[in-house]
């Protein structure tokens, strides 16, 4: 007999094919979906490449498909793929008039989906993810990584962005080097998927307030695991999607390249234009800056932050030394 496991794999690949074939096969899904997809610009074979799809307006269309084909109640529930309410008899697919983004496992295996609501619609959430199940774990799974490795590998490098279309955008600029954790904080376990690639992270967060507290927060995480960080940020209002779409491959490249700081200046820039002259505020954009050097794992690369820290500010090496033991203190 198949484990529960098996047959939960079994279950999203019938989703993917379902979705897939409901935006390329059906006229709903041309006329919604897939108008949506060619409207952001993308081309039939990037739509194929992510195995992009459309989940129907019809409140059970998924449901029923998978009943047919013979899954239980239990393993369509325990998919996250449709609800069924208590004491009724009928089940509602968590999809539902949205275009779909598989998530895949590292070597390509499908664990879970992200629909993305076509109207702007205030009341509903942009996109609607998998929730976490027997084999989609979140804090373990980078969006774009089984489309990336290799190129991750070759260049030595992995490009660091928010969101699906990110990813999408970028590989379809012919820049493949990208994954995202799609709307959930970075995790540990995801900096470790990209330890096996390489130790060299550029993170592209979008141009806006939400953009830059949450690459602070990576930044943090991704010094923990002693990884070399580069810092993008986007013109306001742009993320690497959009800006992606405006501007041709070498261009995004080259802006790549010399927008990239280390997290030191980043921080300072983003610290210090909060601070103004505020000596109060200043002090407190050094203390968060070296914060982030006593994450550093190796004592050598602290110090040398720490010259740069120094330099930086005009401040004594000693009382910055005095601070990074104070903070690794805190961090204990
Ligand atoms: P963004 O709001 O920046 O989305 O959120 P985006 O990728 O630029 O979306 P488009 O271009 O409007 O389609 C970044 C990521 O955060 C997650 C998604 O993974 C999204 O790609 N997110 C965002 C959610 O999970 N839920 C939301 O309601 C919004
Ligand atoms: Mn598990
Ligand atoms: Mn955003
Ligand atoms: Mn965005
Ligand atoms: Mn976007």
């Amino acid at each position: 007999a198949q484990s529960e496991r098996d047959q939960l794999y079994k279950i999203h690949e019938v989703a993917q094919s379902f979705f897939q074939e409901q935006l390329h096969e059906t006229e709903e899904g041309r006329l919604i979906g897939l108008s949506y997809f060619k409207e952001r610009g993308l081309p039939d074979d990037i739509i194929r490449k992510f195995q992009l799809g459309y989940s129907p307006e019809k409140k059970n269309a998924f449901t029923e498909y998978a009943l047919e084909k013979g899954y239980s109640k239990e393993i369509i529930e325990k998919s996250g793929l449709s609800v069924f309410p208590e004491n009724a008899s009928y089940g509602i697919d968590r999809f539902r008039e949205r275009v779909i983004f598989p998530i895949h496992s590292f070597s390509g295996r499908v664990l879970g989906f992200g629909g993305r609501i076509l109207k702007n619609n205030a009341k509903a959430a942009k996109y609607l993810n998998s929730p976490e199940t027997e084999i989609y774990h979140k804090s373990n799974v980078l969006y774009g990584l089984n489309f990336s490795k290799q190129a991750i590998s070759k260049q030595n490098l992995c490009l660091l962005v928010e969101g699906y279309m990110d990813v999408i955008a970028l590989h379809q600029n012919g820049i493949q080097n990208v994954v995202s954790s799609s709307g959930t904080a970075l995790t540990t376990e995801q900096i470790k998927l990209i330890k096996r690639l390489t130790e060299n992270v550029t993170i592209l967060f979008d141009g806006d307030a939400a953009g830059i507290k949450a690459s602070f927060r990576s930044i943090d995480m991704l010094l923990s695991e002693g990884m070399n960080i580069r810092i993008v940020l986007f013109p306001d209002g742009d993320d690497p999607d959009s800006f992606s779409g405006k501007h041709p491959q070498e261009y995004v490249e080259q802006y790549i390249a010399e927008q990239a700081r280390d997290f030191i200046d980043f921080k300072a820039e983003v610290l210090l234009q909060e601070a103004n002259t505020d000596p109060i505020r200043k002090g407190e954009a050094i203390r968060d800056i070296v914060k982030s050097v006593a994450c550093v794992p190796n004592a050598l690369k602290q110090e040398i932050y720490l010259k740069e820290v120094s330099s930086r500010f005009g401040l004594s090496e000693q009382s910055l030394f005095n601070e990074l033991g104070l903070q690794k203190q805190v961090q204990q």
